[in-house]
């Protein structure tokens, strides 16, 4: 890797480091705020010598396009495709599983149902292990490769945890998982034993994990993975270039992603400002973030302060990806709401289980904390801060197969309580009864199955 192709800049007082010199937690060693990457062409580079040189956007939208024809591994992975603006590491060091390259799909009835003219869902879930966190795993486990370390660890509610493990499966690294006891879904949990990393269930919440977890790599030549490691941004911008590239650089007016840690938001908006910064495009789309109402910091700080401070908050939520309550990542995630003009939104459960079948109902899916995405722009339309013509994306950033407990649960009628419900409105009610789909436990009889079909369908047509 080349030390000169990108340096380390800390976003609370502007210190700049080379990538070595960073400590094990990735704080910085002056004001223990978070790095991002710099590049000689970035805006906020200031390193100097290399100011000059700046990327072609029109050439790099050729190049991009092309690559995807490549047999090449490099090429072939929706990540370093873009490797001409992420850190430079040497080809045989590049750890991919082909991630990236995901879908953008319509979701016209849940459009039709809010009254917009369309909707995007970006589905991150639909990558090598099933969520986003594989665009970001491959660029900084590539980094821990080049850096000679032979483990990484991170702590997670789940899907991190999976993603670290397959790659750092597929370089022949050690790993190592802290996550919480008990409190994430079990096909990520089954995930990570898969791939043959060291599972450790740690009776605490995931703040709890992320505690003793920076304990650990401050003591033992481990690489940390977790979000605080700005190159996992780095690989987490890419789908900012993406949804760009799929809607033909039209740019959309909104993009909605869920908020945990709240270093997705961070990514997507430095994707977003660097497309902007190098002329791909020339405005950029406003970036909202929700949460869930049981795991809302950002969403507490934002009404209560603008976002000038955040209290931690004791998480709480289904949606266990997002079950976090000590954000690392926030100063950050207020920077892209500032500057984009975007909002931040919560959810309750009810509205999340609504959001999630109704995604389902169009085919596509996603786990919980992914639906939150929905139910946060229901409430944006509602208070008009999104209009009718606005072009929004969601971000699914998990597949509905992740946590395939949560929706059986929800399917049998077993997954909220009467106290959650309490809140819904009769509309709501309705759709929650309509979407529900109970397995039919039933005779093996085709007498049986015509009855059923007979009833569904209209009069005499099944016969
Ligand atoms: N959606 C899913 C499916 C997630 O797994 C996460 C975070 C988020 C959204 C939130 O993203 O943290 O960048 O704001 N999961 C982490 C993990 C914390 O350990 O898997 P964020």
């Amino acid at each position: 890797m080349s030390g000169r192709s990108h340096l380390l800049r800390c976003t609370g007082c502007g210190a700049r480091i080379n990538g070595e010199e960073a400590g094990s937690t990735f704080r910085c060693a002056v004001c223990g705020d978070l790095f991002e990457v710099v590049y000689p062409w970035s805006e906020a580079w200031g390193g100097g010598d290399q100011v000059g040189f700046r990327p072609n956007a029109g050439a790099l939208r050729h190049l991009w396009a092309e690559r995807r024809t490549s047999t090449m591994a490099a090429d072939q992975s929706g990540v370093w495709r873009f490797r001409d603006l992420l850190p430079i590491v040497n080809e045989d060091e590049i750890v991919t599983l082909r991630e990236g390259n995901t879908p953008l799909y319509e979701l016209p009835r849940c459009a039709k149902a809010l009254g917009l003219n369309w909707l995007l869902a970006k589905h991150q879930g639909m990558n090598p292990t099933g969520s986003f966190k594989d665009t970001g795993m491959t660029a900084a486990l590539s980094v821990a490769v080049s850096r000679g370390f032979e483990w990484v660890a991170c702590a997670s509610t789940g899907n991190t945890s999976a993603a670290m493990a397959a790659y750092a499966a597929r370089a022949g690294l050690r790993s190592m998982v802290l996550i919480p006891e008990g409190k994430i879904a079990w096909g990520k949990l089954s995930q990570s034993m898969d791939y043959g990393s060291t599972t450790l269930q740690l009776k605490t919440d995931f703040d709890g994990c992320v505690k003793v977890l920076s304990e650990v790599v401050s003591k033992a030549p481990v690489y940390l993975l977790n979000s605080v490691n700005p190159y996992r941004l780095e690989g987490q911008k890419t789908p900012a270039f993406e949804i760009l590239e799929q809607m033909d650089w039209q740019v959309p007016n909104h993009i909605i992603v869920p908020g945990g840690n709240l270093a997705n938001c961070s990514a997507l908006g430095k994707g977003f400002a660097e497309m902007k910064h190098l002329g791909f495009i020339n405005k950029v789309p406003k970036i909202s973030v929700v949460q869930a109402q049981g795991a809302n910091p950002l969403y507490r700080a934002m009404q209560a302060n603008g976002g000038d401070h955040l209290e931690a908050v004791v998480a709480d939520t289904r949606a266990s990806a997002i079950r976090i309550g000590n954000p690392a990542s926030w100063k950050k995630a207020v920077k892209v709401l500032r500057e984009t003009g975007g909002t931040c939104e919560e959810a309750t459960e009810q509205e999340i289980a609504l959001a999630k079948a109704e995604i389902g109902a169009e085919g596509i899916g996603c786990e919980p904390a992914s639906a939150v995405t929905l139910a946060g722009l229901k409430k944006m339309v509602k208070r008009g801060f999104v209009g009718a013509e606005e072009r929004v994306v969601l971000l699914l950033t998990g597949h509905t197969l992740k946590d395939s407990e949560y929706t059986m649960k929800f399917h049998r009628g077993e997954l909220l309580t009467d106290a959650e419900m309490a809140g819904a409105s009769a509309d709501e009610r309705a759709l929650h009864e309509g979407l529900r789909r109970e397995p039919i436990v039933m005779e093996p009889s085709a007498e049986a199955v015509m009855r059923l079909l007979d009833a569904a369908m209209p009069a005499g047509q099944a016969r």
